[in-house]
């Protein structure tokens, strides 16, 4: 099958295919979305939490989403792959240019994802006009969680209508699809409704045209709580503790490894090798 393109994503829309998209952040969970038939990847900058260990995004350097989006293209011969653009990397024209050059031709990703609305229209618009394909997203935008906060947007009149703004404005400029995030179900849904580019939603319900979820919240690979929008498909993380603790005790116990998981070579040789050694 060939690689996906911007264009498929937007027929599926049009087709009414539900799009499912997830995170991936490396080779390996790239080889298994692309194996499970996900026709979009995100290198999301959550890698800066799940992958790196930080409290928020910010953190995360043009170079880290380089380096991320490398491994997954790596593993990825048929996924859309879109990588998010860090935090202030895309503050003025020339950054989100400056930025977007380096992540495309270094990493490789197909195309490039940023938060917010109407304020971030210039740059999307330079970036469509250069022919990068751009994500838009709004909602709860993580990048600046510490002015808005990591609660529901847009429940009031006001927010509402200018989440509904944003979003057509967002398709005007150019962006070929918006993720939706954390906002009302019905808001989004009648957000899908009026634009015609794909609205990918996280804990925005399901009206919405696709949904993107984080790696590790789908595998269930963290313990504790998920947040509300996340399903646990699988518990991965408590199989693999169990299976490391499980090596763990074998090589404690000596029954790992056993003659199954060991090479051998000729008795003889052995032998006169120790003897010339006692
Ligand atoms: O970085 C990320 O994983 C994201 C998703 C939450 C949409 O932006």
């Amino acid at each position: 099958m060939r690689r996906m393109t911007v264009a498929d994503i937007r027929k599926m829309k049009a087709e009414k295919k539900p799009i499912a998209m997830i995170t991936a952040y490396d080779y390996s969970s790239a080889l298994i979305a692309e194996k499970a038939g996900v026709p979009m990847l995100l290198v999301g900058d959550s890698l800066a939490m799940v992958m790196h260990g930080h409290e928020t995004t910010l953190p995360v350097s043009v170079e880290s989403m380089i380096l991320h989006a490398q491994m997954v293209m790596r593993g990825s011969k048929q996924a859309l792959i879109v990588v998010d653009m860090p935090f202030l990397s895309y503050a003025t024209e020339q950054d989100a240019v400056h930025a977007a050059r380096r992540i495309m031709q270094e990493g490789g990703g197909h195309a490039l994802k940023l938060e917010g609305g109407v304020e971030v229209v210039p740059m999307i618009r330079r970036l469509t006009e250069m022919g990068v394909p751009v994500m838009g997203h709004l909602g709860l935008t993580p990048q600046s969680q510490h002015q808005i906060g990591l609660r529901v947007q847009a429940r009031d009149e006001q927010a509402a209508r200018k989440l509904v703004e944003d979003a057509l404005t967002l398709e005007k400029a150019g962006a070929f699809a918006i993720v939706m995030e954390v906002v009302p179900a019905e808001l989004a849904a009648l957000i899908a409704r009026l634009v015609s580019i794909p609205i990918i939603g996280i804990g925005a319900g399901a009206g919405c045209d696709g949904q993107v979820q984080v790696w590790h919240d789908v595998l269930g690979i963290f313990d504790g709580k998920s947040p509300r929008h996340a399903k646990r498909f699988a518990e991965i993380g408590e199989m693999m503790t169990k299976a490391v603790a499980h090596y763990v005790s074998d090589v404690e116990n000596k029954s790992f490894p056993t003659s199954a998981q060991s090479a051998t070579m000729n008795a003889e040789i052995l032998a006169e090798i120790e003897r010339d050694y006692r």
